[in-house]
C-alpha cells in the first residue's frame, strides 16, 4: 500500500510516494530515468542497510554506487567533488540520474551535484531519515555548508520523484527520530493548528514508531511542504515560512561546530526562541515548548556569546539590507516573516 502527494510545478511536477516496503523492487524507479544509468550516493552507515535493497528498484538499469563519510561535517564542497569525480569516472552522460539514498545530508549534497553536473541531470530522492522524509527530500533545495555558514552554497534542483519507504525508519537511532520530529512540529506550528493538536495527542505513538502514526505525519508534512513549494518554489516570499526556528537553529549548528547538535535539535531550540520573540498570547510559547520537550528535544539553546549569535545570524539567507528577518508566530498555526521585532527582547533571548 502506498499513497502519493504531488509537488505541482507544471512540467517539473513530481510525486512523493509514501508507503511501507517500497524498496526491494516494489516501486519501479527506472520509469523516472531518461537514460539507463544512475549513480547512487549514500554513506557508510546507510549503504550497508539499504543499498542492496534499493538495487532491484532500478530493474535492468546500470547502477554505480558511491559512499561518502557520514555526518554534517562532511556536507562540504569536497564531498560534492567526490560525487562529480565518480560521475566523470563512470563516463556518465546528460541522461544519467543521481540518486540520493540517505538522510538530509546525503540528499542535499547529491542534489547539488546533480544540479551542477553537465549543468543539470536528473535527481531522485530516497530519504531514509524522518527529517528527510518530512522535509529535506521535498522542494529542491540542495547545497553544502561553507566554513563561515550553513547551507551557503547551493542550487534549487527539483527531484523527479521522492520514494519514501517508511520501513527504513525501523533502523533510525532514537536521537535521529526525535530530530526529525522537530521539522514535523514545525509544519504544524507554522500553518496547521489541527495537525499541531494531532501531534499533541499522538507524540507517544510517533516516538513508539507506530506505522500508521508515522505515515500520517509524513504525509501531512509532505502535503504542507508541497503546497508551499508549489506557490513559491524559489523563496521569493512565502516559502521562507519553512524556515521557522532556522535563523537561530543554523546559528546554533554553526557556532557549536557542525555535527555537535543535530540539525533537528538546533531547529527545536530555535523554534522555542522564535516563539518567544513572536509576542504570542499567554500560554502559547509554553504549548510549543511542551510539544518540543515531549518529542525529547531541547527547548534551550547551548551557551553562545551574543556577538557570536549575531555574527552567525547575519549570514542567514533571509537577511535583507543587513536586517535580520525571522519567521514569527501570530498564533500556533499562523505565522509571518518579519524584520519587525523587539531588539531588547532579542537581546534578552540571546543572553539565555
Ligand atoms: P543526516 O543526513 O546526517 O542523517 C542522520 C543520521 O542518520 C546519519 O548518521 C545517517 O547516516 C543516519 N541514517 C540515515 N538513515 C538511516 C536509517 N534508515 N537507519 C539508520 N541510520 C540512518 O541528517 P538528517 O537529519 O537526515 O538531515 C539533516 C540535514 O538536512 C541538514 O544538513 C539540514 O541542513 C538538511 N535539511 C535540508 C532541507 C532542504 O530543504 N534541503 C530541509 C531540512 C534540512
Ligand atoms: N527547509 C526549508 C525549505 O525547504 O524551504
Amino acid at each position: 500500500m502506498s499513497t502519493a502527494v504531488t509537488v505541482e510545478l507544471g512540467d517539473r511536477s513530481y510525486p512523493i510516494v509514501i508507503g511501507r516496503g517500497l524498496l526491494s523492487g516494489n516501486f519501479d524507479l527506472s520509469e523516472f530515468m531518461r537514460g539507463t544509468d544512475c549513480v547512487v550516493v549514500s554513506n557508510e552507515t546507510v549503504a550497508p542497510l539499504y543499498y542492496d535493497k534499493l538495487l532491484p528498484n532500478f530493474g535492468e538499469c546500470g547502477v554505480t554506487g558511491i559512499n561518502l563519510p557520514d555526518g554534517e561535517s562532511f556536507k562540504t564542497l569536497d564531498s560534492m567533488q567526490a560525487i562529480l569525480d565518480k560521475l566523470v569516472e563512470a563516463r556518465a552522460n546528460r541522461d544519467v540520474a543521481v540518486v540520493a539514498l540517505g538522510g538530509g545530508v546525503i540528499g542535499d549534497i547529491s542534489g547539488f551535484a546533480a544540479a551542477c553536473y553537465m549543468r543539470g541531470v536528473d535527481f531522485i530522492q530516497v530519504p531514509t531519515t524522518l527529517l528527510a522524509q518530512v522535509d529535506s527530500s521535498v522542494g529542491g533545495k540542495t547545497g553544502v555548508n561553507h566554513p563561515r555558514g550553513k547551507n551557503l552554497i547551493g542550487a534549487f534542483h527539483q527531484p523527479r520523484v521522492v520514494l519514501i519507504d517508511t520501513d527504513t525508519l525501523d533502523t533510525l537511532p532514537e536521537r535521529e527520530l526525535a530530530a526529525g520530529l522537530a521539522e514535523v512540529i514545525k509544519h504544524g506550528a507554522i500553518c496547521d493548528i489541527e495537525f499541531f493538536e494531532w501531534l499533541e495527542a499522538n507524540m507517544p505513538r510517533l516516538l513508539a514508531r507506530e506505522p500508521d502514526a508515522l505515515a500520517h505525519a509524513i504525509k501531512r508534512c509532505c502535503e504542507i511542504k508541497a503546497a508551499v513549494v508549489a506557490e513559491d518554489e524559489r523563496e521569493a516570499g512565502r516559502r521562507a515560512i519553512l524556515n521557522f526556528g532556522h535563523t537561530f537553529g543554523h546559528a546554533i549548528e554553526h557556532c557549536q561546530g557542525y555535527g555537535e547538535w543535530l540539525h533537528g535539535e538546533a531547529v527545536a531550540a530555535g523554534m522555542v526562541m522564535a516563539a518567544r520573540l513572536s509576542g504570542l498570547a499567554a500560554g502559547e510559547v509554553e504549548r510549543l515548548q511542551d510539544l518540543v520537550a515531549a518529542a525529547g528535544l531541547p527547548i534551550q539553546p547551548p551557551a553562545i556569546a551574543p556577538g557570536d549569535w549575531l555574527a552567525a545570524m547575519g549570514m542567514d539567507k533571509k537577511v535583507q539590507g543587513k536586517q535580520l528577518r525571522f519567521v514569527l508566530l501570530d498564533a500556533i498555526g499562523e505565522c509571518r516573516v518579519s524584520s519587525d521585532y523587539d531588539d531588547e527582547r532579542l537581546d534578552e533571548i540571546l543572553r539565555g
